[in-house]
């Protein structure tokens, strides 16, 4: 098993992405902390993750929030006396502020169409929340001269996507937070790296497609939300196929490993292809 013995944070672990990232660690003897705004999806993935015999500890905790955070990072402490992973893995809209899943804007996509609120939440969904993650375990992992941070950002954070303007600047900022701090962090035997995720049909994905089925011209013909998702995946990925949540864990599973402790600062594309560089 490769990651045995190790303790990771794992971010929105109660479904999609989270969810799959915090059973691939399981799989590989982690113990973890999963946290997302809802209790009851978090607390569901836990009961699993028990089953497989496990150490698993849910908490509601809102990400964007700094206190809120820092109570998360304490309570990991307390109950396991140390953090080896971090995985932030939260990101996509805010849907309080008119914001879908997947961060297509209720609103519409053009740059006139985004109000204020949609830059600043989705600011604080995919970057800010990150950054007081990444602080808030900071200064114990360099304190044990050891860890590994890998943060969750998305294709689009390196195409642009018309229809998620807000989210695609936010998820290329986080590329660019994750070199920065594989750098000041690399000295304290600390990898920091990004997966860039393709097409998963996660709730996020799913509540997107329905507004671009509702709002978007060229979408408009193909009468279902999940159409919309294979249109994309047609048009865009050279294998041909979507994405699953365990390509994604997989992948973050070897970035918590020994295997890749001579890697940092990359945004590895989990994509099928769609980007290739
Ligand atoms: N699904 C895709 O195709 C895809 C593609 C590229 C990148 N991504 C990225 O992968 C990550 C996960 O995406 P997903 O599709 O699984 O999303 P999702 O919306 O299905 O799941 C996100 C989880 O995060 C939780 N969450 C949201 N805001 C939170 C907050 N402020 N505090 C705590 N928890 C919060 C939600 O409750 C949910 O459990 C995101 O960063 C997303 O941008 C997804």
């Amino acid at each position: 098993m490769k990651l045995e013995k190790k303790v990771a944070i794992i971010t929105g672990a109660g479904r999609g992405l989270g969810q799959g990232i915090a059973y691939c660690f399981a799989e590989e003897g982690a113990d973890l902390v999963l946290c997302s705004r809802s209790f009851t999806e978090v607390e569901k993935t836990a009961e699993k993750i028990k089953s497989m015999g496990r150490s698993a500890l849910p908490v509601q905790t809102d990400v964007t929030q700094s206190q809120e955070v820092q109570q998360l990072v304490q309570d990991t402490l307390n109950t396991f006396g140390r953090i080896d992973i971090l995985v932030n893995n939260v990101g996509g809209g805010r849907s309080d502020v008119g914001v879908g899943g997947g961060a297509v804007s209720k609103r519409g996509f053009s740059i006139l169409d985004l109000s204020d609120d949609d830059w600043d939440g989705s600011y604080e969904v995919n970057l800010k929340s990150q950054v007081y993650m990444c602080k808030a375990v900071a200064s114990h992992m360099k304190a044990q001269k050891s860890g590994k941070i890998i943060n969750i950002s998305s294709i689009a954070g390196k195409t642009g996507d018309p229809y998620r303007m807000p989210y695609s600047a936010m998820k290329a900022a986080t590329i660019n937070f994750t070199r920065a701090l594989a750098k000041e962090l690399a000295r304290d035997n600390i990898n920091v790296n990004c997966i860039c995720p393709g097409l998963i049909y996660t709730p996020a994905w799913q509540v997107g497609a329905k507004i671009l089925l509702e709002k978007a011209p060229a979408y408009q013909t193909l009468k279902a939300p999940e159409n919309v998702f294979q249109e994309y995946v047609k048009r865009l990925v050279p294998l041909g196929r979507e994405q699953t949540a365990e390509d994604i864990g997989r992948t973050a599973v070897f970035l918590a490993s020994d295997d890749a402790r001579n890697i940092t600062g990359q945004a590895i594309n989990v994509d099928g292809g769609i980007v290739m560089d």
